[in-house]
């Protein structure tokens, strides 16, 4: 099949995704209160407009980093072998840390970066991922906040691409194929 051909059908409004990012970053905001710093890294690129509306919905002294690690190409399939392209800049021992996820989908992504901050001693280490596909799950993760369950659709906007597109779309839309 050829896939350069696809319509994308709205999954979750703009309007939607608004008002639970506000949930999400008040519950992270109570569950960190009185922390001297929450550093929040974000995994580059899908969670670069997620960070934003969460970061600035955040009663908290926040610091930004990102991390890179290898991605899908062009392709909707995972390779399963993550590699780090960018770590973090700032040093995270002994620190709050925050880790924001695009989407969950096999997992291995997750495990790789956590295990990896984790040999950090970090004081705190949570996981906040806008999307799951619990279905597609390969190995035991799971986000302490997730801003919504989704089937096993590849989906994209709200950062999300395909093959590098449609990150600017302002919700999330399920990509479909068509002759
Ligand atoms: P995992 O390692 O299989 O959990 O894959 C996680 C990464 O794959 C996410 O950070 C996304 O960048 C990408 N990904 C997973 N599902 C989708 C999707 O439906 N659309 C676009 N990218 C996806
Ligand atoms: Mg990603």
């Amino acid at each position: 099949m050829d896939h350069s051909n696809y319509v994308i059908d709205e999954m979750i409004s703009a309007k939607s995704i608004a008002a639970r990012v506000e949930e999400l970053a008040k519950e992270i905001s109570e569950y960190f209160e009185g922390t001297d710093k929450l550093i929040v890294v974000g995994l580059l690129r899908g969670s670069f407009v997620f960070i934003a509306d969460l970061a600035r919905e955040f009663d908290l002294p926040v610091e930004i980093d990102f991390m890179e690690t290898s991605s899908y190409g062009n392709s909707t399939e995972s390779s399963r072998e993550v590699r780090i392209l960018k770590d973090i800049r700032g040093e995270i021992e002994g620190r709050d840390v925050l880790v924001v996820e695009d989407i969950v989908d096999t997992g291995h992504t997750l495990n790789h970066v956590v295990k990896l901050l984790k040999a950090r001693n970090p004081k705190r280490l949570k996981i906040c991922a806008l999307l799951d596909k619990p279905s597609r799950r390969e190995v035991d993760i799971k986000a302490d906040w997730i801003g919504f369950e989704i089937p096993d659709k590849f989906v994209v906007g709200y950062g999300i691409d395909y093959a590098q597109r449609n990150r600017n779309l302002d919700h999330i839309g399920a990509v479909r194929f068509v002759e």
